[in-house]
């Protein structure tokens, strides 16, 4: 059914090169207010180009709702949000698709999968995410049993990284939580992941772990990564590429060092002695 995806995971035999098979998105022209207030306003931004990015900005520039924009959770005043998939040329809308329909394109960002972790272990959320990156998942959940036996090995890699409490019971602490729903993101294979402050509530420990897992998943799978965090280490450490966001526009984008020095970044959000 779904037994190409094994591969990938835990694995890898990926070169790690992939040179131009990394997906890009373009946001063109793309705004969103609310009551008549502008929020966001993106002339033109191309995410993806490196393997990890990162979006910063003080509180309210907007970053949040510009990753909804692109999930198409809210819709937009005007302006288009494009998918290029890879070396081939080939293109998606974005902006024309239900969010439902984002992880088929591969495109998926934490937080948005399913939040019910009272009602799902562990373990079956996980079944769950497998299942759903199937386009018969529907009738692959009804076949636990046969899914579980075929993924086993990608799901005890999870598992046994990460050390979670009780795998046959609930997420307990908010760090499990947020943990899992990273974990079940990417056992959803997506080519482009958007990560939303990823790290806020984790312990120093899972959040090196974590980190450690997205820079290999991005280098190795050839995923693109955009985290959204206001925890400046993991930027730092783990972006090739940063995009500085305030009042709604992205302002500024460079390496990061580049941004990290620059007087606008210091100004407006570092504030002196931040770095
Ligand atoms: N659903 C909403 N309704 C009204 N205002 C909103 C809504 N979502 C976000 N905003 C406002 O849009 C601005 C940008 O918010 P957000 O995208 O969450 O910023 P960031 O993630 O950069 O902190 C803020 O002023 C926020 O209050
Ligand atoms: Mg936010």
């Amino acid at each position: 059914m779904v037994d190409e995806a094994r591969n990938s995971v835990p694995v890898e035999e990926s070169s790690g090169d992939g040179a131009g098979s990394r997906p890009t998105i373009r946001v063109q022209n793309a705004a969103k207010s609310f009551s008549g207030r502008t929020v966001v306003d993106v002339e033109d931004l191309t995410l993806g180009t490196h393997s990890i990015e990162g979006l910063i900005g003080p509180n309210g520039a907007g970053k949040t709702t510009l990753l909804r924009m692109i999930m198409h959770s809210i819709p937009l005043d005007h302006g288009a949000i494009v998918l290029s998939s890879d070396g081939n040329g080939a293109e998606t809308v974005l902006s024309d698709l239900s969010t439902s329909r984002m992880a088929q394109h591969g495109v998926v960002k934490t937080n948005q999968v399913i939040t019910d972790f009272e009602q799902l272990t562990v373990l079956d959320s996980m079944l769950l995410s497998v299942a759903q990156r199937s386009d018969e998942w529907a009738f692959a959940i009804y076949r636990e049993q046969g899914l579980h036996t075929d993924h086993a090995d990608e799901i005890h890699w999870y598992l046994d990284r990460f050390d979670f409490e009780d795998s046959f019971g609930f997420a307990n602490s908010a760090g499990e939580k947020k943990l899992l729903d990273i974990i079940r993101c990417l056992l959803l294979k997506p080519r482009f992941l958007l990560l939303d402050e990823p790290t806020a509530g984790l312990p120093d420990r899972i959040r090196d772990q974590l980190m450690e897992l997205i820079r290999e998943k991005a280098t190795q799978d050839d995923i693109s990564v955009l985290i959204v965090e206001h925890d400046l280490h993991v930027i730092w450490n783990m972006c090739d590429y940063v995009h500085f966001m305030a009042e709604g526009r992205v302002v500024l984008q460079g390496e990061p060092a580049y941004i990290r020095d620059h007087e606008t970044v210091v100004e407006q959000y570092l504030g002196s002695g931040h770095v």
